[in-house]
């Protein structure tokens, strides 16, 4: 079907295709995000919609899935209860912001957004605690939309609870038009049996909705004025109102309590955990991993039960990680081994390095091929070189350690004096004997050795032996003697 030529539904390009992609109708399309809400029922400090799954908050989970249909620049956030927080935590995503200073319904935060969006010929309303919505949907809705001609399109789902969500009433049973949406506690009796529930996605076409918007009234249990009501409103002004019926009931969810919340953020870990599965990775107990939609682990990995994986985090093919280990934004080559309960974050591993147990890779340390960083090991900015071996009890901070040196157990870089951080440089083949400090900045070259328990504070030259600790003293027969003084005394 087309609408193509005069008449306020231009088909924006594209045809037909199910790929979401960028209106090319610029002007055309606006996305308005509901955001404003308290949240009530969280009983929390936090705003509702910061609240996280599956690694970041429920807002920029939609914000992503309408970034896939339009440019940020014309998504329009509103935001009211604790705005500010609200704006900072996505400001870095582009969209605009619509200011609802007093929450009074999802009708009035439409009203608060009408200058912003009146140059638009059409909106889509996404809620911004409904973070499983897929751009997939929200474009097949707009295609519906225009190809309806309507005025309001519902994006409705006949889940297997429909309590507590708004229910559709039809036309007629098979009619694409819809009469109204009357609200869980507005229900009458013979409504009850209603399945078919109104998920919180509107298309709107603005000319409409900004003429009818002014006749909501807050004539309901909350006394709000509620978006949901256009559908009546729109109807009984002759306009054309339907809805768009999805498969997926799941991406409905909203998170109105904790639990839901929590229940949504196990949905996108299973889904994160199957994707990997499917794609050769082995995960031993999947629902006991926390893994973010954002990771990426190649085949034959192995992953055992209790390990999580944040952020950016990339794996390579042949790994092995372990039991309560944490893994947030680092990058490991193949074949790495990562013992249990190991904390690594902003840093790379390359190929073939073991790690752990108990080992702690701070932001900047880059581990290279083959290198050992063992039990309580901690670096942070340190860059180890192929088979550097590091294994027990050592910090290693702003340190740059050569291909092939040993750093004995209990090494520790004094990096910082009160004031400002200093660099250790150690060469290629070194040798750090146990137990000592290296106060920086110091610079240990190629070859060098170092005795154990020295604190070295000038550079040693290349393949010299430094000893920096205070000499033996040895008094043969000094307790039996001490012993007979003390039994003399009276
Ligand atoms: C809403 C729908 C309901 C639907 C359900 C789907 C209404 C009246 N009801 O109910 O039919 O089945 O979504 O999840 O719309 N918000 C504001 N400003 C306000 C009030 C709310 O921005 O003044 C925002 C909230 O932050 C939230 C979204 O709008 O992100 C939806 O509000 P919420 O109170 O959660 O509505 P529901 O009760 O879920
Ligand atoms: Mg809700």
């Amino acid at each position: 079907m087309s609408n193509q030529g005069a008449g306020p539904l231009r088909r924006a390009g594209g045809g037909d295709e199910q790929k979401p992609g960028h209106d090319s109708q610029a002007g055309n399309l606006a996305v308005v995000i509901m955001a404003a809400g308290k949240g009530t029922r969280f009983k929390s400090q936090r705003p509702k919609v910061l609240h996280e799954i599956g690694g970041r908050p429920l807002l920029a989970h939609v914000i992503a899935a309408a970034c896939q249909v339009v440019a940020p620049s014309d998504i329009y956030v509103v935001v009211g209860h604790q705005a500010e927080r609200v704006r900072a935590a996505v400001a870095e995503t582009g969209v605009r912001f619509v200011e609802q200073a007093e929450q009074r319904g999802t009708g009035h935060a439409i009203q608060c957004a009408r200058q912003a969006v009146a140059g638009y010929e059409n909106i889509l309303v996404l809620s911004g605690d409904a973070p499983l919505i897929r751009s997939e949907t929200i474009a097949r809705l707009w295609r519906f939309h225009r190809d309806q001609q309507a005025a309001m399109t519902l994006t409705t789902a006949e889940p297997s609870d429909p309590h507590g969500y708004g229910r559709v009433l039809r036309r007629a049973p098979q009619a694409p038009e819809v009469v109204a949406i009357v609200e869980q506690k507005m229900l009458a009796p013979e409504q009850l049996g209603l399945r078919e529930v109104n998920m919180g996605l509107y298309a709107l076409r603005t000319a409409p909705l900004f003429a009818h918007l002014g006749q909501l009234t807050a004539d309901n249990p909350h006394g709000e004025l509620y978006l949901t009501d256009m559908a009546a409103v729109l109807n009984d002004a002759g306009e054309r109102v339907v809805a768009f019926k999805t498969e997926d009931a799941a991406e409905l969810l909203g998170a109105n309590t904790i639990a839901e919340l929590v229940a949504l953020d196990a949905f996108l870990r299973a889904a994160a955990a199957d994707r990997l599965m499917a794609a050769g990775v082995t995960i031993y107990r999947p629902e006991t991993s926390v893994i973010d939609a954002g990771v990426e682990v190649a085949a034959d990995t192995v992953i055992e039960p209790f390990v999580q994986l944040r952020g950016r985090t990339r794996i390579g093919a042949n790994c092995l990680i372990r039991s309560y280990t944490v893994i947030e934004d680092c990058t490991l080559g193949d074949g790495v081994l990562v013992r249990q309960g190991c904390v690594l974050a902003a840093s790379t591993v390359a190929g073939g390095a073991r790690i752990g147990p108990f080992a702690h890779l701070r932001p900047g340390s880059e581990i290279g091929e083959d290198a050992h960083v063992g039990n309580f090991v901690e670096t942070k900015k340190a860059r180890l070189g192929k088979g550097v071996k590091a294994n027990h009890l050592t910090y290693l901070g702003d340190a740059e350690v050569g291909e092939g040196t040993n750093i004995g157990a209990g090494t520790i870089t004094c990096n910082y004096d009160g004031v400002d951080k200093h660099t250790t440089r150690i060469g290629k083949g070194v040798f750090v004997g146990s137990d000592s400090t290296l106060v920086a900045p110091v610079t240990v070259e190629d070859g060098a050795y170092i005795g154990a328990g020295s604190c070295i504070t000038k550079t040693v030259p290349a393949g010299a032996l430094a000893v920096a600790r205070g000499r033996q003293v040895t008094k043969e027969g000094w307790v039996a003697a001490r012993r007979a003084r003390r039994e003399s005394k009276p």
